[in-house]
C-alpha cells in the first residue's frame, strides 16, 4: 500500500513535469523583402520577445497599385547544421485561396495569421498590408510535426513577377505528453 502510494507520487510527479514541459512554437528570425519597390515597399519586418516562448511578429507594407493576380511560392527548410534542401515546395494561388480556402497548407497558414491581420480579404489586394503582434499558436497545428528548426520562405508573385519575400524561421519543440500512451 505505501509502496504504490510511493509509486503514486513519484508518477505523479514525473508526469507533472512532463505537462509542464509544454510545446515551443515561434519565430527565431523574420527576413523581408522587395524586388519592386514601385509595386511593394516594406516599412517594417521586426520580431520582438516578450516572453520565454513567445514572440511577436510585426510587419507593415503597402501595395502601391492594386493586384488581382497573386501567387505564393513556398518552401520549407528543416536546419540540421545549416538548412537541407527543402523538404516542400508549392505554390498557391491567392487570389483563389482566399475565395475558396481549399488548400491545406493555405488553411494552416491562413488560421495561424488571420486574427492579427488585415489580409484576410479577397483579392484585389491594395495599401497597408499589416501582421501585428502575432504569435504562433501551436494549438492550430493538426499535422504531427518533428522537433526542430525550419524556414519557411514565402515568395510572393504579382502577375507572374517575383515582387516580394517574407521569409520565417521558427523552432517547433514536440509534445511530450501527446506522446504518453
Ligand atoms: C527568402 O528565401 C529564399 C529561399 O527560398 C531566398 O532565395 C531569398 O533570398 C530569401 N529572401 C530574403 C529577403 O531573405
Ligand atoms: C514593378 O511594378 C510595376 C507597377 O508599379 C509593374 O508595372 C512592373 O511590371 C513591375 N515590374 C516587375 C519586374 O515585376
Ligand atoms: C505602416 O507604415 C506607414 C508608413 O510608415 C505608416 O504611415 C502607418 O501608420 C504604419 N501602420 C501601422 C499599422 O503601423
Ligand atoms: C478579418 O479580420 C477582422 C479582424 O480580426 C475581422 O473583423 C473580419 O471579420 C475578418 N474578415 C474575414 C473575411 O475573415
Amino acid at each position: 500500500m505505501r509502496f504504490a502510494l510511493f509509486i503514486c507520487v513519484v508518477l505523479g510527479t514525473f508526469l507533472s513535469e512532463r505537462l509542464n514541459e509544454a510545446v515551443i512554437f515561434k519565430f527565431t528570425n523574420f527576413e523581408c523583402g522587395t524586388y519592386n519597390e514601385s509595386w511593394f515597399v516594406f516599412h517594417n519586418c521586426r520580431l520582438k520577445a516578450v516572453g520565454r516562448n513567445k514572440v511577436l511578429l510585426n510587419m507593415n507594407g503597402t501595395i502601391l497599385h492594386p493586384a488581382h493576380h497573386i501567387v505564393m511560392h513556398y518552401k520549407v527548410f528543416k536546419k540540421e547544421s545549416g538548412y537541407k534542401p527543402w523538404l516542400l515546395e508549392n505554390q498557391i494561388d491567392a487570389c483563389r485561396f482566399m475565395r475558396n480556402k481549399k488548400d491545406p497548407v493555405g488553411n494552416i497558414l491562413h488560421s495561424l495569421f488571420k486574427d492579427f491581420s488585415n489580409i484576410n480579404h479577397t483579392c484585389p489586394y491594395m495599401g497597408p498590408q499589416i501582421l501585428k503582434d502575432f504569435y504562433l499558436r501551436h494549438e492550430l497545428l493538426i499535422l504531427p510535426f518533428p522537433t526542430g528548426d525550419y524556414l519557411l520562405s514565402l515568395r510572393w508573385h504579382f502577375d507572374r513577377k517575383l515582387q516580394f519575400d517574407t521569409n520565417v524561421s521558427f523552432v517547433f519543440v514536440e509534445d511530450l505528453v501527446k506522446r504518453q500512451p
